[in-house]
C-alpha cells in the first residue's frame, strides 16, 4: 500500500493558502466603496468561463490565481446594493464560515458535535431573546423558505396530521402580499396551492383580521378544515407588517396555528419592538440572519413556542441515528426538530460576529436602516418627478418616476421598467422592483450595514438621472 497522502496538503501549505485568501479578501473589501454596483459581464461569458466540466489533473496553488476574476465578475456586496432582501456579508462572520468548515462539524446531534450544538442552541436563544420571544427554541436553516416550510409542517401535523397516512387536506390563510415560499410550502406539503386562501390586503398592504375571520368562517361552513394563518412581519414587496396581535387573537379563537413569516422583518423587532406587538404570540416564526442581521449566506432560522410540536413533526429515527444518552443535552438531536439531518455549523459565524461587535451594535445598525429608509422616503416626497407608492413601515421604499406626464398606467409602468434597466446599466446603485396592484415600483430594500446616508440618497438621484437619459432618447423606452 502506498503511503502517499491522498489529497496532499501540509498544514504549512494550508497556512500559506489561507493567508493568501485573507490578504486577497481584505484588499477586495477595501475596494468595495469604489466598485460599480454590478459587473460588466454577460451570461455567455460566465458560462464559457465556468460552466464546463473540470479537468482531471490538479493545478495546485495556481487555482487561487483565478479567484480574482470570480470576484470581478460577481455582484459586489458594496454600500450601494439595495436589491431583493439581502444582508451585506459581515466579514467577522465570513471568517466564522471558514473556521466552521475547518472544524467540519455535523450538527445532527450533540454526540456528533458537542460544542457546536450548544453554540447553536445559544445563538437561537439569543435571536429569540433579541426579538422578544424568550423561551422559543428552534434551529438554523438554509433560509426563510426552509423555515417557512418547516413552520407549516408543524401546523399541518398539529391540526391535520399527515405523517402516517398522508395529507388529508387543510386550508391556510394569508394576505395576497405573502412571499412565494408559502404557496411553495403548501405544494410540497401535499396541501395544494389552491388551499392557500389569499386574502386581498388592505390599503396599507396588510392582512385584515376581519376579512381573515370571514374567510375562515365561510370555509368551515363549506366543510373545509382551516389549519393555519400566516402573517408577514414585513412583506417582501413593501415591508408591511400585518396586525400580529389581532391575527393571533383570530387564530386562538379559531383554534388554528399561527405562523409568522419574519424572514425579512422580524429582526427589526430588535430596534423597533413597538412595530411588532403580538410577535411573541406566534406558534412558529421564521427569520433570516442573512438578511437583516448582515450575515453571509446562508443563515435562516425557525423558532417555535413548543418543541413538542417540532418533535411530533420531525422525530423519526432510523437505528443508526438513535441517541443513547438520557442526559437532556447529550441526548439532544436537532434532527428530531428539523427536516434536515446533516447540517453545517452555521451558528459559528453568528456566535463570532454577534460577540465581536455586540448585539447592541446590530440593533443600532438596524435602527440606522430604518432611519435611512424614512430619509429616502422624505427625499422622494419632496421631489416633484418622483412618487412614493406605499407606506414605509420598515426599510423598503417603493416609488416610481412620474414619467414626465406619461399618459396611461401601462406607459408609466413601461417607463419605470426602463428606468430600472437604465439604473442597472449606469451601475451606480442596485435596486430591484415590485408590482403593487398592477403598478410597477422601483423597490430599494435597506438591509446593508455598509450603506451611508449619501449611498441611500443616491437611489433617488440615480432614478432621476436614468429617467432624464431616457427622456432625451425616447426610442429606448418602448424597445
Ligand atoms: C418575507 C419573506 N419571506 C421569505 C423569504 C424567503 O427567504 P429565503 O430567500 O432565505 O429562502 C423572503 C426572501 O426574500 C422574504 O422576503
Amino acid at each position: 500500500m502506498s503511503a502517499m497522502p491522498r489529497l496532499p496538503l501540509t498544514p504549512e501549505e494550508f497556512r500559506r493558502l489561507a493567508e493568501r485568501a485573507a490578504r486577497f479578501s481584505s484588499e477586495y473589501l477595501s475596494t468595495l466603496p469604489d466598485r460599480p454596483s454590478f459587473p460588466k459581464v454577460t451570461g455567455e461569458q460566465t458560462e464559457k468561463l465556468y460552466a464546463g466540466v473540470l479537468p482531471e489533473e490538479g493545478s495546485g496553488e495556481r487555482v487561487f490565481d483565478d479567484i480574482a476574476q470570480v470576484f470581478e465578475l460577481g455582484r459586489p456586496p458594496g454600500p450601494r446594493f439595495f436589491g431583493y432582501v439581502l444582508g451585506s456579508g459581515e466579514p467577522v462572520a465570513a471568517i466564522g464560515d471558514l473556521l466552521a468548515s475547518v472544524l467540519n462539524q455535523n450538527l445532527t446531534a450533540w454526540r456528533s458535535s458537542p460544542s457546536a450544538v450548544s453554540i447553536e442552541r445559544g445563538v437561537v436563544a439569543t435571536l429569540a431573546h433579541a426579538i422578544g420571544c424568550d423561551g422559543f427554541t428552534g434551529s438554523l436553516t438554509g433560509g426563510g423558505s426552509s423555515a417557512n416550510l418547516m413552520g407549516l409542517a408543524l401546523a399541518r401535523e398539529a391540526h391535520a396530521p399527515a405523517n402516517v397516512h398522508g395529507a388529508q387536506g387543510g386550508v391556510v390563510y394569508a394576505s395576497d402580499e405573502i412571499h412565494m415560499s408559502m404557496p411553495k410550502a403548501l405544494a410540497l406539503l401535499g396541501l395544494g396551492r389552491e388551499n392557500l386562501r389569499l386574502i386581498p390586503a388592505d390599503e396599507n398592504f396588510r392582512l385584515s383580521p376581519a376579512r381573515l375571520e370571514q374567510a375562515i368562517t365561510a370555509d368551515r361552513a363549506a366543510g373545509k378544515k382551516p389549519i393555519a394563518v400566516v402573517a408577514s412581519a414585513g412583506t417582501v414587496n413593501t415591508g408591511a407588517i400585518d396586525p400580529l396581535r389581532e391575527i393571533a387573537a383570530v387564530a386562538r379563537r379559531q383554534k388554528i396555528w399561527f405562523h409568522v413569516d419574519g424572514a425579512y422583518g422580524a429582526l427589526a423587532a430588535m430596534a423597533a419592538p413597538e412595530k411588532f406587538a403580538g410577535l411573541a404570540e406566534a406558534d412558529s416564526l421564521s427569520l433570516d440572519a442573512h438578511k437583516w442581521l448582515y450575515q453571509p449566506l446562508d443563515c435562516g432560522c425557525l423558532l417555535f413556542r413548543d418543541g413538542a410540536h417540532a418533535r411530533a413533526t420531525f422525530a423519526y429515527s432510523g437505528d443508526y441515528t438513535k441517541t443513547f444518552s438520557a442526559d437532556p443535552v447529550e441526548g439532544f438531536a436537532f434532527f428530531e426538530e428539523s427536516m434536515e439531518l446533516s447540517r453545517r455549523f452555521r451558528a459559528l459565524k453568528l456566535w463570532l460576529s454577534l460577540r465581536y461587535h455586540g448585539v447592541r451594535a446590530f440593533r443600532a445598525s438596524i435602527a440606522e436602516d430604518l432611519r435611512l429608509a424614512q430619509l429616502l422616503a422624505d427625499r422622494i416626497r419632496k421631489e416633484k418627478d418622483l412618487e412614493l407608492l406605499a407606506p414605509v413601515a420598515l426599510s423598503i421604499v417603493c416609488f416610481r418616476h412620474r414619467g414626465f406626464g406619461a399618459a396611461s398606467p401601462d406607459e408609466l409602468n413601461r417607463f419605470n421598467a426602463a428606468v430600472l434597466k437604465r439604473m442597472h446599466e449606469r451601475r451606480k446603485v442596485y435596486v430591484s422592483n415590485a408590482t403593487l396592484r398592477g403598478t410597477f415600483a422601483l423597490r430599494p430594500c435597506l438591509t446593508n450595514h455598509r450603506a451611508t446616508e449619501a449611498d441611500v440618497l443616491a437611489i433617488a438621484d440615480e432614478a432621476l438621472a436614468a429617467a432624464r437619459e431616457l427622456h432625451s432618447q425616447p426610442a429606448t423606452v418602448t424597445r
